[in-house]
Formats: C-alpha cells, sequence, structure tokens
C-alpha cells in the first residue's frame, strides 16, 4: 500500500483530503506545517507527499528543500497545492524541484489524477534503477569474461556503444533499446565456456578446436534461459554469428529468419573486430572498414541494417 504524507495547516482541508485518499486506498500521514512534515518525513519516507504552499514554522518551499536535500528523498514526488493567483510561486516551486501542482479549491477527482500519475511516474523510475543495477552487475560479468581473451580489451564496451547507436537509428523504442543494452554486453558470454588457450591462440584454430569456439552462442543462450530479467536478450547471444545468406551459425538462418538483434549485433561486432588490432593483424582504418561492412551488404548482413550504419556519426562514437 503506498504511503502518502500530506502536510497542511488547514484543518478541514487536511480532513478531506485524509478521506478522499484513504477512500481511493492509501495509507496516510499528516502534518500540520513544514516542520512537522520534515519530521514525519525523518520517521519514515513516503511514496509521495503533497504540501501546502504557506504555513507556519516552516513553509512549503522549505520543506521541499529540505526532503530534496537528503539522498533518500531526492526521488520521491512532490505534488504542492497552492492558490491559483500567484505564478511566480508556482515557477519558485517547479525550480526547487516539485512535480507538479494543484490549485485550491481541487476537485477530488484532479486529486486523485495527480496523485497516481505521481505514484505511477516513481513505479516506472524504479524499474529503471532496478535495471540499471542489473546492467551494471552484468557488465562486470562481461568484463570478467572479456579479460580471458587477450586483445578483446573494450571490445565489450564499443560493441554496446554501436550497438545502441545503429538500433536507434533504426527507429526501435525504448524497451527495445534497454534489452539492447544487456544482449550487446551479454553476447560472447558463452566464452566463459570456452578454453582459454583456443581463445588465446595465435596460431589458426583445428577443426575440433572451431567446434568448441562455435559453441558459445549455443552454451550462452542457455546460461541466460532461466534468468527472467536477461531473458529477453538471448536472440543476441544465440544468433550474433547468423548470416544474412545462411552460411552462419548455429542455425544458419536466413535473411529475417534471423532476428533482427542477431542481424544488427553481426554488423556492429564485425564492425569491432576490424577497427580494432589483433596480434596477427592492425586495424583497418574506418574508411576501409566501412567499405568491408558495405561489401558484406546481402552476404553476412542485412542490407537495410548495413544503410542505417553506414549512416552513423562516427566522429560522436569516436571512431576515426
Ligand atoms: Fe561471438
Amino acid at each position: 500500500m503506498h504511503h502518502i504524507l500530506v502536510v497542511e495547516d488547514n484543518f478541514d482541508i487536511l480532513a478531506v483530503m485524509q478521506d478522499l485518499l484513504e477512500g481511493d486506498g492509501y495509507r496516510v500521514s499528516l502534518a500540520n506545517n513544514g516542520y512537522e512534515g520534515l519530521q514525519a518525513f525523518d520517521r519514515e519516507v513516503p511514496d509521495l507527499i503533497i504540501s501546502d504552499l504557506m504555513m507556519p514554522r516552516l513553509d512549503g518551499f522549505g520543506l521541499l528543500e529540505a526532503v530534496r536535500a537528503q539522498t533518500r528523498g531526492a526521488g520521491v514526488p512532490f505534488l504542492f497545492l497552492s492558490a491559483r493567483t500567484d505564478t511566480a510561486m508556482t515557477t519558485r516551486a517547479r525550480s526547487l524541484g516539485a512535480d507538479d501542482y494543484l490549485f485550491k479549491p481541487f476537485a477530488p477527482e484532479d486529486l486523485l489524477i495527480a496523485v497516481r500519475s505521481k505514484l505511477d511516474r516513481r513505479r516506472t523510475l524504479q524499474l529503471f534503477d532496478t535495471r540499471s543495477a542489473h546492467l551494471q552487475t552484468v557488465t562486470m560479468l562481461a568484463n570478467t569474461i572479456e579479460a580471458r581473451e587477450s586483445y578483446t580489451r573494450g571490445h565489450v564496451d564499443r560493441v554496446q556503444k554501436y550497438a545502441l547507436a545503429l538500433a536507434q537509428a533504426l527507429g526501435w523504442n525504448a524497451e527495445a533499446l534497454a534489452i539492447c543494452a544487456f544482449g550487446a554486453i551479454l553476447h560472447d558470454i558463452g566464452k566463459i565456456q570456452v578454453p582459454r588457450r583456443i581463445l588465446n591462440k595465435r596460431r589458426p584454430l583445428t577443426h575440433s578446436e572451431w567446434v568448441l569456439l562455435r559453441r558459445h552462442p549455443e552454451i550462452g543462450a542457455r546460461m541466460l534461459q532461466g534468468i527472467d530479467h536477461l531473458h529477453d536478450a538471448i536472440p543476441y547471444v544465440l544468433c550474433h554469428h547468423e548470416r544474412w545468406d545462411g552460411r552462419g551459425y548455429p542455425a544458419r538462418l536466413i535473411g529475417r529468419t534471423v532476428p533482427s538483434e542477431g542481424r544488427l549485433l553481426a554488423i556492429v561486432d564485425s564492425f569491432d573486430a576490424m577497427t580494432s588490432d589483433r596480434p596477427y593483424r592492425r586495424a583497418l582504418g574506418l574508411e576501409r572498414a566501412l567499405a568491408e561492412i558495405q561489401r558484406g551488404a546481402n552476404a553476412q548482413f542485412d542490407p537495410v541494417m548495413v544503410e542505417a550504419f553506414l549512416g552513423l556519426d562516427f566522429a560522436a562514437l569516436d571512431v576515426h
């Protein structure tokens, strides 16, 4: 149950708001001025604060500033109640980080709508926080795996950067971009089961070594199978070595039967390999690498994605 702190020096308004909010299923704490409101906040951080502006002892601005000054108060939505007349005040409230305000007298439905929308937004932000925490954990894991290969330093980070740029250029939505951030980082996670001597071998691999190395997409996909919040990243992991012409692995999918995630990652993964030094060859310059990608359109790569890729701003991506 969401907990709402209401701070208001008019007892009648306070009672009305308590009835309304409790009637809508919220738990409500009440305070009669900013000072009491701050004490209530210190006792228990609410999910939302609704506060009057003009109050004795500490006004609404003072309360907002004190709440925002605390780490745990930085993300709590703050809704001001104010008289309709004073625009200077509402401007100041905004600049201090108030999320919204409601003019008195307000209709009950307006209050409930404002409260619901603030709480929804907070939930979205919290979800995003959880996501970024997962992303950090996953990045750490990917970096550990990357460290097993002596010549791929920075590969994971760069691949993620290029993948997001290409996905954005293709107009993917926010949800798809968030999954892309995970997928790009995790794409080679199956290499954890490939012996180091194979990953770091300078001479050409034997047939049986190739067979082992080429299992990494399936190994990675299996690793992610049972992890709910990483499940959506599987197409990146499983399909980044498939080819548009059907000559890739592991499933030899062809054309658009290769999931778009795999088609996208194939381009950026190859591009980073071309533009990075390897023990047996120097990096290609940007122009030559782009020419190679272009040559791969309709063979290794999806031609529509290649076109979008060639249009990226490579200086902004720090490739020269
Ligand atoms: Fe790979």
